[in-house]
C-alpha cells in the first residue's frame, strides 16, 4: 500500500484528500509540514500532497521544504516544481507565459523606475491593467485609465514605502461592522503605540498579521481587454477540463471574486479548453486553472492563471472533457483527481 504524506494544517484541498486517498487505497499520515522532523515522517511516505495558499508565512516555507523532497529525495509532490514555483506571482507568469508562447494580453512588467517612466511617457496605450504580483478575487487589479494614473502607481511600487496588500496590523475587510470597528480601533491604538517606539527607539512597526510581504521595486501593467463581460475560467487536472464563466462585478471590467457563476456547458468557448490543455502539457502542470478573455479581435487570451482555486465552483461543473474534447458527464470533486492522477498516472 502506498502511503502519502499530506500536510493537513491549513488550505482546504486537505480533507477530501484524505477521504480521496483512502478511497483509492493508499494510507494516509496527515502532518504539519513545517512542523520539526517533517523530514523524516516524508522519508517514510512515497509522496507529499500541500496545498499552498496565498499566505506568505506558507509560500516562503513550501520551496525550503518541498524542493529537497522533490529534487534530493525523488519523491513524488504535489504540486510539483513546475506546478507551483510561479504560484501567486504574476511577474514569474509573465515570463513563463512568453517561454511557452501562450496567448495574453501584452503584459509589460518594469524592474526599475526610470524603464518604467520611460515607457508611460513613450509607448504606453491607455486604459491599461494595472496588477500586483500577488493577489486574488481581483483584490490587487485595477485600471490605469491615463499617463497620470500609471505613474501614481509606478511611483507608489518604487517608494521607500511598497505596496502592502492589506493596510492595518488587524484586517478590515471582515464583513460585520462591529468586528471592522473593533479591528479599526485596534489598528490606531497600535499605530500610535508603533509610532511612539519607532521615534523613541527606533523599532519598526508591526507588519500587517497575515499579509505580511509587501511588493517593492517591480511593476506589472497588462493591455486593457475591452468589451468582456465575464471571464471564462477552465481548470485543467490531468486529463480533465472543467469550465464555466464568472461574470464580471456590476459597472466593472473585473470578474474573478464577485462570485456571479454560470456553469452552462454549452457557453464554453471549446478553443479555450483546447488551449488550456496545451498550455499544461507545454507547462508540465499536474493541476491549474486558467482566466480566459477575448482580446478586441475576438481570439482568446490567458490573463491569468493559478494553481490554487475555490474547489466547489469546479465541482459544479457537471462534467468534464477529455483532451480530445469528448465530453464525460458527471460531477467530480477536483481533489478527487488530483489524488487519482498523484497515485495512478505518477505511478506511485
Ligand atoms: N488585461 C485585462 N483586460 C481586461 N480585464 C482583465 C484583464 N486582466 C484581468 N481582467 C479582469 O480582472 C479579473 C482579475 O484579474 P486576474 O489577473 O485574474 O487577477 P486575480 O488574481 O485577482 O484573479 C479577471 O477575472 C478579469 O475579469
Ligand atoms: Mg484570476
Amino acid at each position: 500500500m502506498k502511503k502519502i504524506c499530506v500536510h493537513s494544517k491549513s488550505g482546504y484541498f486537505h480533507p477530501k484528500w484524505i477521504e480521496f486517498l483512502q478511497k483509492y487505497g493508499a494510507e494516509v499520515l496527515a502532518t504539519d509540514l513545517q512542523e520539526p522532523g517533517s523530514q523524516e515522517k516524508i522519508k517514510a511516505c512515497d509522496g507529499v500532497m500541500w496545498h499552498l495558499s496565498m499566505n506568505p508565512s506558507v509560500l516562503q516555507s513550501a520551496g525550503p521544504i518541498l524542493n529537497p523532497v522533490e529534487f534530493a529525495l525523488g519523491k513524488k509532490v504535489f504540486p510539483n516544481f513546475k506546478t507551483r514555483w510561479h504560484f501567486e506571482d504574476k511577474f514569474a507568469q509573465k515570463y513563463l507565459f512568453d517561454a511557452l508562447e501562450v496567448k495574453t494580453p501584452a503584459t509589460y512588467c518594469f524592474w526599475n523606475i526610470d524603464s518604467a517612466m520611460k515607457w508611460v511617457e513613450e509607448a504606453a496605450q491607455f486604459p491599461l491593467v494595472h496588477k500586483n504580483g500577488r493577489g486574488a478575487g481581483s483584490v490587487n487589479v485595477s485600471m490605469a485609465n491615463n499617463k497620470q494614473q500609471a505613474i501614481k502607481k509606478i511611483k507608489q511600487a518604487f517608494s521607500n514605502h511598497g505596496v502592502w496588500h492589506q493596510t492595518g496590523y488587524c484586517s478590515v475587510t471582515n464583513r460585520t461592522i462591529s468586528k471592522r470597528i473593533r479591528n479599526e480601533i485596534a489598528n490606531f491604538a497600535i499605530r500610535l503605540h508603533d509610532s511612539s517606539m519607532h521615534i523613541l527607539t527606533g523599532r519598526m512597526p508591526h507588519l500587517p498579521r497575515r499579509y505580511w510581504l509587501p511588493e517593492k521595486d517591480c511593476v506589472l501593467f497588462q493591455e486593457f481587454m475591452p468589451k468582456n463581460e465575464f471571464d471564462t475560467r477552465i481548470t485543467v487536472i490531468g486529463d480533465r477540463a472543467f469550465g464555466f464563466r464568472r461574470w464580471n462585478r456590476p459597472d466593472d471590467f473585473r470578474a474573478s471574486g464577485g462570485g456571479k457563476l454560470d456553469h452552462s456547458t454549452d457557453q464554453i468557448n471549446l478553443e479555450y479548453v483546447r488551449m488550456a490543455f496545451e498550455i499544461s502539457r507545454n507547462g508540465g502542470f499536474q493541476s491549474m486553472a486558467y482566466d480566459f478573455l477575448k482580446d478586441a479581435d475576438g481570439n482568446p487570451v490567458v490573463c491569468e492563471m493559478s494553481f490554487g482555486y475555490q474547489n466547489k465552483a469546479v465541482y459544479d461543473c457537471s462534467g468534464h472533457w477529455d483532451k480530445d474534447l469528448n465530453w464525460h458527464q458527471g460531477q467530480m470533486w477536483p481533489e478527487e483527481a488530483h489524488v487519482f492522477d498523484f497515485l495512478h498516472e505518477n505511478g506511485i
